[in-house]
């Protein structure tokens, strides 16, 4: 690790408070922000986690117009269940505050005020889409319109979420306004933009030169902006729901969305910090590091640090690990398919397996490629790693010394060199822990983590101190004494991945742990909050510096994992627990028969939306042709006496029909559309002078008239009241 930085500032992309928290956004930022963040607190060294709601936006606005409620109510919800979300899978941020605070919005504009005044922004006429009937311009996903490189229909203004190419509304196919179909037309408007161009040549530079190390996804996709030309990006924009434009004559003109947003984990930090805030934000001893999904590659890798640029002195991300996306049983995560894993609903389903989750997210994470959540792979890593490794191992140890020794960490009364180099294989295991953690490589980091357990698993099975127990209880002291100070290294290791199972094996160990400095209170003081927030547990303690016994207890350390000795003999231990439990396959079949369920109804949707599109299809227009053409056509009106299906055709209905002037024989290519049954008594219109034409041996004279739109079903015409057989339609 870096020495000339003193403190790190984390970051976790602050999601948009329009919908729940799904397994994406975790495996994406939120669970290896925790890691990394639980890690450093480990190692004693000083940080701070910060995160919180984006409250702003058109996503927002949209949400609230859909379900008729204000944008406030929607953000108030979400915040609250993204936030309890968070809470309860143990991610421990030390703020998770919202862009509609006080605070943010006094930052944010002071954040604008002062680029504005030292004349970083230039203001831009532009000609954009304005709906005439709600009166308003469509900013960003407020316009629709068909995806110039896929076709998709469903397109907005800002982004193709099929294709998931940024777009402009000018490229759009046929906009429209999403605001309930009013006609649209461009009207002139005016907003301030921030000139990326002018830091091109710094960002490639800071980017392309000084920080080659930065994830190949991050940089590639940065390379490729800057490679294309940056061009100035619009800071503002034509809404009733954000920061307002803190300049005079701006009214109706708030802070575009993610001009406000990354400026929010400032602003988080100044509501938790408020007199140190500065040395996070504005000291080079800093390292801020940005945990972020990949779709925000550019704003926290050339939009954000040129605004931090533009405004002077802040410290720039020292990283921005970016991870690719999570898909669900094969297909993409969408809130709007309902294509998600909640964690919220998680939490209900499975409570007490929160760590199940975030080590399935961290085992399976997409690192370095869009990765597959499945269900079967969820139960498969708990049954088969998580209980049959960890958990077993550590059950066998503790339960043995309880059966054996009362509970009491044995004397290493007769020690063998395979139990040294078993506890000095570990060490190799922590170094790479720490190279791959601080690189962020967290899949490797948790095989690390669990080949200390296999290393605990494979000593334990080949000693067998169940069998030499009854012959020689002094081996069996040393071979249990082993095992226990690999409990111990386990309890450290896995702090960052599991928490919630690590607080239990400490209990079990009857052990705490040093977990560093805490600010949720604010100002650096440790606070009660953590001691009791693993299941109102006091097992952690979190300021830097204590002792190495609490309450006569001994406290684990980062610098432990790997020690020989952790445990010394006569600690006595607590109870023996479950670590895990096996997840069974019917809990597993409920879940994939949920979204099975889901699967079924989105096609069904999907089906009943593409029957409504082709309907709309028109055909055009045939060539003219003379009144004289038309009036040769006798077209008349007539009823249907019988009907039967042609014998040996799918498609053909032979009817019997009055036509005023004669009863008389038409075959019709009507049969998938309507049994005979259906056709007995229906009014029709004929064209009643067709020559006559003979069908599957049938002579059939005319032809009914059949309406056809795009859906392909064919619907004949009727009178819109009854009329006599023969009315003359002309
Ligand atoms: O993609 C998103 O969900 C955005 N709300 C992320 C914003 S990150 C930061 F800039 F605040
Ligand atoms: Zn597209």
């Amino acid at each position: 690790m870096d020495k000339e930085f003193k403190r790190t500032l984390v970051t976790c992309a602050l999601p948009y408070a329009n919908g729940p928290v799904h397994i994406g956004h975790l495996a994406g930022a939120y669970i290896p922000g925790d890691i990394y963040v639980r890690y450093l607190r480990l190692r004693g060294e000083d940080v701070v986690f910060v995160c919180g709601s984006d409250e702003h936006g058109v996503p927002i606005t949209i949400k609230a117009r859909e379900q008729g409620v204000t944008p406030q109510d929607i953000v108030d919800r979400y915040h609250k269940v993204m936030k309890d979300a968070f809470a309860g899978l143990g991610i421990n941020f030390d703020i998770y505050s919202r862009t509609t605070s006080k605070v943010h919005e006094a930052n944010a504009s002071e954040f604008f005020r002062k680029l504005y005044d030292e004349g970083k922004f230039i203001t831009k006429s532009s000609m954009q889409y304005y709906d005439t009937e709600a009166k308003t311009f469509l900013a960003d996903r407020y316009i629709e319109g068909t995806c110039p490189k896929c076709g998709n229909p469903h397109a907005y203004g800002d982004q193709c979420e099929k294709c998931g190419s940024t777009l402009s509304p000018e490229e759009l196919i046929d906009p429209h306004s999403r605001l309930g179909g009013g006609a649209i037309e461009k009207r002139e408007t005016t907003h301030w933009y921030l000139p990326l161009d002018r830091y091109e040549p710094w960002l490639r530079d800071w980017i392309l030169e000084q920080h080659k190390e930065w994830k190949g996804n991050v940089y590639g996709q940065c390379k490729s902006w800057l490679d294309n030309g940056l061009q100035p990006r619009a800071v503002s924009r034509d809404l009733d729901w954000g920061v307002p434009v803190p300049v005079e004559g701006a009214e109706g003109k708030v802070l575009y969305v993610w001009f406000d947003a990354p400026i929010g984990y400032i602003s988080n930090t100044k509501e938790l910090l408020p007199e140190s805030w500065e040395k996070w934000w504005k000291s080079e001893d800093t390292r801020l590091v940005h945990f972020i999904g990949k779709d925000n590659i550019v704003f926290h890798c050339i939009v954000f640090p040129s605004m931090m640029k533009a405004y002077g002195d802040y410290v720039l991300p020292d990283n921005v690990p970016s991870n690719e996306f999570l898909n669900l049983e094969g297909d993409k995560i969408s809130t709007s398919r309902n294509w998600a894993v909640w964690v919220d609903e998680y939490e209900k389903q499975f409570p007490g397996e929160e760590d199940v989750l975030r080590y399935v997210l961290c085992a399976n994470a997409p690192e370095t490629k869009d990765n597959d959540f499945t269900w079967k792979d969820f139960q498969q890593r708990n049954n088969s790693e998580l209980v049959a490794i960890f958990g077993n191992f550590v059950n066998r140890a503790v339960v043995l010394t309880q059966k054996y020794f009362g509970g009491v960490v044995p004397e290493n009364l007769k020690p063998e060199a395979i139990d040294a180099e078993t506890l000095a294989s570990i060490v190799p295991c922590r170094e790479a822990l720490e190279k791959d953690i601080e690189t962020y490589h967290f899949r490797e980091a948790l095989k690390e983590a669990m080949n200390i357990a296999r290393i605990g698993n494979k000593y334990i099975s080949d000693a067998e101190p169940w069998k030499v127990a009854k012959t020689d209880m002094d081996r069996a002291a040393s071979i249990l004494y082993t095992c226990l100070q690999i409990c111990a290294d386990l309890a450290v290791a896995f702090e960052p991945f599991t928490p919630f199972a690590a607080a239990r094996l400490r209990e079990m160990l009857r052990v705490g742990i040093d977990a560093g400095e805490d600010y949720r209170s604010g100002e650096g003081a440790p606070t009660e909050n953590f001691f009791t927030s693993l299941e109102g547990k006091a097992v952690h303690t979190r300021r830097s510096g204590s002792p190495l016994e609490e309450n006569g207890l001994p406290v684990l350390r980062w610098s432990d994992l790997g020690s020989t000795e952790i445990l010394a003999p006569g600690h006595v231990l607590g109870e023996a627990t479950l670590l895990f439990r096996k997840i069974e396959d019917a809990e597993i079949d409920a879940q994939i028969a949920r979204l099975a369920a889901i699967k079924a109804q989105n096609e069904a949707a999907a089906k009943e939306r593409e029957a409504a599109e082709a309907a709309k299809k028109i055909e055009p227009q045939k060539s003219e042709v003379t009144f004289e053409d038309f009036g040769r056509m006798d077209i008349r009106t007539a009823t249907v006496l019988a009907a039967e299906r042609v014998p040996k055709t799918d498609k053909l209905l032979k009817l019997t029909i009055d036509t005023g002037i004669d009863e008389r024989t038409i075959v019709s290519g009507i049969a998938e559309f309507y049994s005979p049954e259906e056709m007995v008594g229906k009014q029709i219109v004929i064209l009643s002078n067709l020559s006559p034409r003979t069908i599957r041996g049938i002579e059939s004279r005319g032809m009914i008239l059949m309406a056809k739109q795009g859906d392909g079903k064919m619907r004949f015409v009727t009178p819109q009241e009854p009329l006599v057989p023969g009315a003359v339609v002309g």
